[in-house]
């Protein structure tokens, strides 16, 4: 047995997981290496794979000191399979099996379930890469050109996270599944990613960021209800995926708000208290706070719709397997099984939107999407602490959980940001005040044109407070090839 809190970094993959005394799967991951590698560069990033770019490599798995920052080619990015340590006597935390020893292997019972849970997780990964391989053109600085980077390196790291698992515990099976992985491809009409907002374009850098701060949270709270999975080995791997997940959502977070923080700054300094003022706004060359609020919209009720149905009977039947828990399990007080338990969810009745109380088991969609509401309310609040400072009245709202859906109980219906019921006619009259129209997309188009000087960033856009490991203001994060 290797020592877990060690990398091994002498292989062609770095490893804690012993891949040198596992010649089946080292050979197996060793295979479908090449054909990710050929994906990265025919889907990745465009252009800058010859740039020397400034990404934190994971080097190890314990709380301190896991990352090593360093100059290095993306395609030479040492992509390693890493799970966080062992914990000795884990149990099931919930579930039909809860209290019974974890499982090193995959139950016999549950391995068409547990296959299907890391196909989709994993599917998602490669998928955020290709969304985003056009945004370098056009990046606002050399920071954050680097931080894009950093995230498509790591998404391409969680990928070979799943597809380890794939390769090691279902062998033939896994191999299909994980050239698949590679097949499909965001927004093909042939063969699509599985997942809706995984098709989605993601155009611009507002979109990057909201893209990161919703979608990558819904990646998170996944994730988290996976690491409290009874399968061992998927509990550690995403335990240790979540330690670099917080990077995509600080991306995201402090994206947005440097966006209305140069906004902000930009009003107050032309003399504009009325946010709503766009054309003025606009000619500033920053973006209007309404562009912001309607890009919130879209991608809040497009992430909604990835945590699938409110009532449904696959949630509860991987939680009964002891397959994929609550966000949090491990915190919560109940008796983590929920036979006889019931939970509030928002329902559509007759024309009208109630709360009914429903068996917690086949609400767990429902739970875990109230959880992420709850995170990322918190991180609005926090963007509208610069209109607080700023003297703005306006603030940034999430839109109801029925706005703009297309999966779950609300997808047959239109619903105003308030959650008000509208029929077609209104919802026509009322959808370009409430979703980004041809028209700001235009705009926020006209400002993406890429800075490069270090230290400079563009206009539409505050810098950072600090630099990646601490780096100061003119470092050069990405060295570019003239
Ligand atoms: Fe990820
Ligand atoms: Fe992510």
């Amino acid at each position: 047995m290797s020592d877990a809190l060690t990398v091994d970094y002498d292989g062609l993959i770095p490893n804690n997981v012993g891949l040198n005394e596992d010649a089946r799967v080292r050979k197996a991951l060793e295979t479908w290496h090449p054909g990710y590698i050929d994906w990265w560069k025919t889907m990745g990033p465009v252009g800058f794979q010859d740039a020397l770019v400034y990404l934190r490599t994971a080097v190890g798995v314990g709380a301190e000191g896991w990352a090593r920052f360093d100059y290095v080619k993306m395609p030479e990015y040492r992509w390693g399979i890493l799970l966080a340590p062992q914990v000795e006597g884990r149990t099931i935390p919930f579930g039909a099996h809860k209290g019974e020893a974890v499982w090193q292997e995959v139950p016999g019972e549950y391995r068409a379930m547990l296959r299907r849970l890391l196909v989709i997780q994993g599917d998602t990964e490669p998928a955020s890469v290709e969304q985003q391989r056009h945004l370098g053109a056009t990046a606002p600085s050399q920071y954050d050109l680097r931080n894009l980077f950093q995230v498509n390196v790591e998404e391409g790291r969680h990928l070979w996270a799943m597809v380890y698992l794939l390769q090691k515990y279902f062998g033939r099976d896994g191999r299909e599944e994980a050239e698949e992985l590679l097949r499909r491809h965001s927004g093909d009409p042939d063969s699509p990613r599985m997942l809706g907002a995984f098709n989605e374009r993601t155009p611009d850098w507002l979109s990057f960021f909201m893209f990161t701060f919703f979608t990558d949270r819904d990646g998170k709270m996944q994730l988290a209800a996976l690491a409290q999975s009874g399968f061992d080995p998927l509990s550690r791997t995403c335990r240790f995926m979540l330690t670099e997940e917080a990077h995509h959502m600080f991306v995201g977070e402090t994206g947005v708000q440097r966006v209305i923080q140069r906004t902000c700054e930009a009003m107050r300094a032309a003399g504009i208290d009325d946010p709503t003022d766009i054309e003025r706004v606009r000619a500033l060359g920053v973006i209007d706070l309404p562009t912001i609020q309607r890009k919130v919209n879209l991608h809040f009720s497009l992430t909604l719709d990835l945590f699938g149905s409110e009532i449904s009977t696959n949630a509860a039947n991987a939680f009964n397997a002891g397959l994929k828990g609550r966000y949090r399990e491990d915190k919560l007080t109940d008796d983590h099984q929920l036979l006889h338990d019931t939970y509030p969810v928002l329902r559509l009745k007759d024309g009208a939107i109630v709360r009914e109380d429903v068996p917690a088991l086949s609400s767990l969609n429902m739970r875990l999407r109230d959880d992420f509401v709850a995170d990322a309310a918190a991180g609005v609040a926090r963007w509208n602490r610069v209109l607080e400072r700023t003297e703005f009245s306006t603030r940034i709202r999430l839109p109801h959980v029925a706005f703009n859906r297309r999966i779950g109980e609300f997808a047959s219906v239109h619903a105003d940001t308030d959650g008000n019921l509208l029929d077609k006619d209104a919802w026509e009259a009322r959808k370009d005040s409430m979703l980004p129209t041809a028209d700001d997309y235009r705009f926020v188009d006209s400002l993406m044109r890429p800075v490069q000087d270090r230290g400079a960033y563009a206009g539409w856009i505050a810098p950072p407070r600090i630099g990646i490991d601490n780096k100061p203001g003119d470092f050069e994060y990405v060295k570019i090839e003239e």
